[in-house]
């Protein structure tokens, strides 16, 4: 371990929904992986035990972990600890800095709502857990638009330095998308068309076939926009839309995304259709008549010299036919030469999840021989291996040794809210839809001019 790797792991928010469903799995990974060796201390209030919690870590694991590896769960509940108590009672932060004994440097990991990030922050602070050194991570949404954004911030940046805070996108911890960067810059090929001359638009869906799933008390205050589009959808973009960095450090790989950004001007209330599926509000958590969207259709631009003029859409929706995420450029027509044969535009296709694939969407003599063409496609699909990092065991391998590549960066973070908040104070119309549909009709208003490629998926 090198000695500004973290030499304990604090997690907020242990007996929580996150810790079951994503932390407890990324920590049995770790320790498979050799990576995880420091004292892991879990924080709550719930009036549970250490007992209690190894059973919640069991349970995690069995449900969402692909199973308990009893070795590495006999070494986790070796390293792990427990500190029940109230986030703003000093007592239980004197518990945890016992508990954290000679560990001078660890990572606090905030799996709690940002309305106690504050006191926590401060009571950490107070009780001698901030010395030099010290992370903290913290999980989305960062705010809820530009101004708590900031006021977050300046919490944060009260007890710690921007270079030991890191922001999880846990988007950008997949491997698809940590993928995207690598990709663009070790080929000649995407490069070569992947500009405003060869580039007609670019479309980014996140369909998912599930609603709220319980978490009404959650989303309801949230929605699509502040979920998943100002948050991983913009990374995404950023890493489809930024230059090469000058280097490959960390700093260097965000100072392009944050570029990007910069690029974008902030959306107009036309740039935006809000959804809401039907028998959303009848879900427990949600407040009577809301009008939280569960769809958003955006459409933007980004105004520089790669891509002005190349319009960028985003939809994301909950109750849509199929889970999938997947970006897809077309590229502008070429002339038509073959009488009776307009050629279609030919296209980059690039999917996320539930499986990578790239394509290439190209014209070819139409299976009649008619002469009038048909799309092809060059595909290369891969399916994760079974060892493969999920996307929180490598953000938290990361965070613990000090990488900050897929984090999002304070600047980047204001950015992104800049684009949307006058969109989220605009009190735009919400559409209903049908479960299962693709969304409200009115999202043609801001559709691709080729139309939205939805992503077809066996289902
Ligand atoms: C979360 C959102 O950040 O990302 C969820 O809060 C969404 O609403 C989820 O379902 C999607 O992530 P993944 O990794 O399951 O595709």
């Amino acid at each position: 371990m090198s000695d500004t790797h973290s030499d304990a792991l604090v997690f907020f928010g242990a007996t929580g929904d996150l810790a079951h469903k994503k932390i407890f799995p990324a920590l049995q990974a770790m320790i498979k992986r050799g990576r995880l060796t420091v004292p892991v201390i879990g924080v709550a209030k719930a009036g549970w035990g250490i007992g209690q919690l190894r059973e919640r870590a069991r349970d995690s694991l069995e449900k969402f972990g692909g199973g308990v590896d009893e070795e590495a769960f006999a070494k986790l509940t070796s390293l792990l600890s427990y500190v029940d108590g109230d986030y703003a009672d000093a007592a239980t932060f004197a518990a945890l800095r016992k508990l954290l004994g000679a560990a001078r440097r660890p990572a606090h990991y905030l799996a709690i709502p940002p309305s106690l990030f504050g006191a926590v922050v401060e009571q950490l602070s107070k009780a001698g857990c901030t010395e030099k050194g010290t992370r903290v991570v913290v999980e989305k949404p960062f705010g809820r638009d530009l101004l708590s954004a900031r006021a977050l911030n300046q919490i944060l940046l009260g007890s710690f330095d921007e270079e030991h805070i890191f922001r999880i996108d846990h988007y950008l911890g997949k491997r698809p998308v940590h993928n995207m960067v690598f990709f663009r810059f070790t080929n000649a090929l995407l490069e070569a068309f992947w500009n405003r001359d060869y580039i007609k638009s670019v479309q980014i869906t996140m369909a998912e076939n599930f609603g709220i799933a319980g978490r009404g008390a959650f989303y309801d205050p949230v929605g699509t926009v502040r979920d998943v589009v100002q948050n991983h959808l913009f990374q995404v973009m950023a890493n489809l839309a930024m230059e090469p960095p000058a280097r490959t450090d960390s700093e260097s790989i965000r100072d392009e995304k944050v570029k990007v950004l910069k690029a974008i001007p902030a959306l107009a209330p036309t740039d935006l259709v809000r959804g809401q599926f039907r028998g959303y509000l009848d879900e427990k958590g949600v407040a009577r008549g809301s009008k939280t969207e569960t769809f958003a259709a955006v459409r933007l631009e980004i105004d520089n010299w790669r891509w002005q003029g190349v319009p960028f859409f985003i939809r994301a929706g909950k109750s849509l036919p199929v889970t999938c995420t997947e970006v897809v450029a077309h590229l502008r027509r070429p002339p038509a030469v073959y009488p009776g044969c307009t050629p279609q535009h030919d296209y980059f296709r690039f999917r996320i999840s539930p499986q990578n694939e790239m394509a290439i969407g190209l014209n070819v003599m139409d299976e009649a021989e008619l002469g009038i063409g048909q799309t092809n496609e060059l595909l290369a699909s891969r399916h994760p291996g079974s060892n493969e990092m999920d996307a929180y065991e490598r953000v938290l391998t990361d965070a613990m040794s000090g990488d900050r590549t897929l984090f999002a960066r304070e600047d980047y973070v204001e950015e992104a809210w800049r684009i949307v908040d006058p969109v989220l104070k605009a009190d735009t119309p919400v559409y209903p839809y049908e479960p299962g549909s693709w969304g409200p009709q009115e999202a043609v208003r801001v559709a691709p001019p080729e139309g939205w490629y939805d992503p077809d998926v066996a289902v």
